[in-house]
């Protein structure tokens, strides 16, 4: 707090990422790829001239957009990229939801979103899951200034049914249609085919999870020309650059290696199955995660508590003090290898 700030920045609370820390052996809680990139970024990399360093970058990036749209089959202008897809939600909520009527919220999401809700003093309306922790799809079909909510959903994993999002698209036309697919590479489907035929569907996609590339902060939003031309005037209005040459590069040879992008997750995928039938047979309850990374209960043994035995044997998993979410804890998918370790580990605290 200081006197100094506004009233609302008084009030605000910003999101908190997870702990990134050099004493942890394994690390499990913020939802990277363990594996690294595809080995041309190196390559890109190392033959990277300084002399490009002196110029501002393409404000439009054409070069990686043209790449990205012919991967998902669309034009270069249907495209928006922004630095990590944390700025490109951030520009979205500024875009779209500042009108009177509340935006729609799962109430157990991605908690950036609401957080933008309050930097922009935009109204929102939080809907609870149903019974089995799914996002309510049902239930968010009412009267709207826009609905936002993740396919798969953070920090539970599950997907949602195309019928369910096809349904609610139908029904709702007047307002933004958000839909954050930052894990949908990991086994579910994404809804990049219906743009075309919902002008008010935009779709968030990220490099930082199925591309390894949390570090080079990339984010994208896919949607109809009028959605994607009303963010390039906002992001215009305060930095006509956000994306530097070097991330620039990485990703377009990291989105040209389709074969690498395609084994990298049906790794985690293969690892993520395992995984879960493991710690069920643990009798740990967990929801069916289509994400790299896995929401469960743990029944012997308070969350918190396990949560803080894994710490001390320098393993960190993520757990969220929040009443609704206390007795869950949130564990990304490792390597085979670090996962093969966790479970051991696991086995050792439940006896000991
Ligand atoms: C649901 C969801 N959306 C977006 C992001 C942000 O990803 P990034 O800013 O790295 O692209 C995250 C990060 O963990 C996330 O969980």
């Amino acid at each position: 707090m200081s006197k100094f700030w506004s009233n609302e920045l008084n009030k605000l609370k910003p999101y908190v990422p997870g702990e990134q820390s050099n004493q942890i052996i394994i690390k499990l809680n913020t939802n990277e790829n363990p594996y690294s990139t595809t080995h041309n970024v190196k390559k890109v990399l190392k033959n990277f001239s300084i002399d490009n360093l002196k110029l501002y970058p393409d404000p439009d990036s054409k070069k990686l957009k043209i790449a990205i749209a012919k991967k998902f089959n669309i034009n270069y202008y249907e495209i928006f990229l922004g630095n990590g897809s944390d700025e490109v939600l951030a520009l979205a909520f500024l875009t779209f939801f500042r009108n009177n009527i509340p935006i729609i919220i799962p109430d157990i999401t991605y908690s950036f979103y609401t957080v933008y809700c309050k930097l922009y003093n935009i109204k929102y309306k939080l809907v609870p899951l149903n019974n089995n922790w799914e996002v309510d799809l049902t239930a968010m079909n009412q009267k709207n200034g826009g609905i936002v909510f993740a396919n798969p959903n953070a920090p539970t994993g599950n997907a949602h049914k195309k019928s369910s999002i096809i349904k609610l698209l139908s029904d709702q036309k007047e307002h933004v249609i958000l839909i954050d697919e930052a894990y949908v590479d990991f086994g579910s489907e994404s809804t990049i085919s219906l743009i075309h035929k919902y002008p008010n569907l935009l779709i968030i996609k990220t490099l930082s999870k199925s591309y390894s590339l949390a570090g080079i902060r990339i984010g994208f939003a896919i949607g109809s020309k009028q959605l994607i031309d009303g963010l390039k005037i906002i992001k215009n209005s305060f930095n006509s650059y956000t994306i530097n040459s070097i991330s620039s590069a990485v990703a377009l040879s990291a989105i040209k290696d389709e074969k690498y992008f395609n084994k990298n997750c049906i790794a985690i995928i293969y690892t993520r199955e395992k995984i879960q039938f493991a710690l069920e047979n643990r009798k740990f309850e967990l929801l069916y995660s289509k994400s790299n990374f896995i929401f469960v209960k743990p029944i012997n043994i308070s969350a918190v508590k396990l949560f803080i035995k894994l710490r001390k044997l320098g393993i960190l998993v993520r757990y969220f003090s929040n009443k609704k979410l206390k007795k869950f804890l949130r564990i990304s998918i490792g390597t085979e290898l670090n996962m093969n370790k966790f479970i051991k580990n696991i086995d050792y605290l439940i006896i000991n």
